[in-house]
């Protein structure tokens, strides 16, 4: 599978898995665009060249349409018609119950998460549609179909770019376009290394493969959506978890993990012990589930 000939536009590419895009798909032959709203995405676009591709950057906030518009302008002047667009920026604003989530976290969650999407796929579709060829692909997140405990704002921002790229197969798809939607799990970014230990642990708890999962393997699902093999792969959403999403048939509910088991659960899940991945044992939960409630208040 190559990318020779497309330029592809990815959004929050200074680190995590929107820089392992760029570098995975500069491997594979397209030039790329990057935008951030970090200083260090100017570091993005020399890894780019380092892969002897042609790479141009504008630190964006895609929250904003101005920004979005000039920005867009800049990459197409360097680089030409965009051929792809990767709408990976996101972000966690409020770790709070929803009775205290605050208003303002909650606009920009969806300024970014939702909004941004929107405002970069305006930009670029017109030109794709003109073509008769373009590949966008939304970087949601497992939460879209399971939610996240006190992560309201992430959740439903993520699940509404389910919508999002429904709406654009649905109006597009007869132009040449594809618009898929990508949901990771647990993936080892800076973010992810940089939570608490206990959270983590106990997350990976519910992942069978049993380890955080790389930012290029989210990157080479990406590269595949947006190359010319993946023409009839639209309006969907597919996960790169690890098996995630399985997990409540495995182990029971989330609600079974995360509160007190009543009895009946006690006798189901006791004889397993709580994680054969993680090796905690029914004894060390109450711990477990104690370090991870206060650290989530
Ligand atoms: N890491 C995971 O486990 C995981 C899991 C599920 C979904 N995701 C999603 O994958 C995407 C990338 O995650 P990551 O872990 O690499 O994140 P990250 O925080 O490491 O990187 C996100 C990048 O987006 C940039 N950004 C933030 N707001 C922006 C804005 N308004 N405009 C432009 N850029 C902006 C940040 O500066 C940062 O460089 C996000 O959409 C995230 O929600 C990540």
């Amino acid at each position: 599978m190559r990318l020779d000939g497309k330029t592809v536009l990815i959004t929050g590419a200074a680190r995590g898995i929107g820089r392992a895009c760029a570098t995975v798909m500069a491997d594979l032959g397209a030039d790329v665009g990057v935008f951030d709203i970090s200083e260090r995405i100017g570091d993005t676009a020399d890894a780019v060249r380092a892969r002897g591709r042609k790479a141009a950057f504008a630190i964006c906030d895609v929250s904003d349409p101005e920004q979005v518009q000039r920005g867009v302008a800049k990459v197409q002047e360097e680089l030409g018609p965009i051929h792809a667009l990767v709408n990976n920026a996101g972000i966690v604003n409020n770790i709070a119950p929803l009775a205290r989530m605050e208003q303002s976290a909650w606009q920009r969650e969806i300024g970014v998460n939702l909004t941004g999407p929107f405002n970069m796929i305006r930009a670029v579709i017109g030109g794709m549609a003109e073509r008769g060829w373009g590949r966008i692909v939304n970087v949601s997140s497992s939460a879209a179909r399971n939610g996240l405990h006190n992560q309201v704002g992430y959740a439903a921002t993520k699940a509404a770019v389910l919508g999002l790229t429904r709406n654009v197969t649905i109006e597009y798809a007869s132009r040449g376009i594809t618009c898929n939607a990508v949901l990771p799990g647990l993936i080892g970014t800076e973010n992810v290394r940089g939570m608490p230990e206990a959270i983590r642990e106990h997350a990976l708890g519910f992942v069978p493969a049993r380890r955080l999962g790389e930012p290029e393997e989210v990157a080479y699902l990406i590269a595949f959506l947006c190359s010319d093999m993946a023409a009839f792969i639209n309006g969907t959403d597919i996960p790169v978890d690890g098996g995630a999403l399985l997990n409540p048939i495995v182990l029971g509910s989330r609600k079974a993990v995360m509160e007190p088991p009543s009895s009946r659960w006690a006798a189901t899940l006791a004889p397993r012990s709580v994680s054969p991945w993680t090796g905690a044992t029914w004894t060390d939960r109450p711990k477990i589930l104690s370090s991870v409630r206060a650290a989530i208040r």
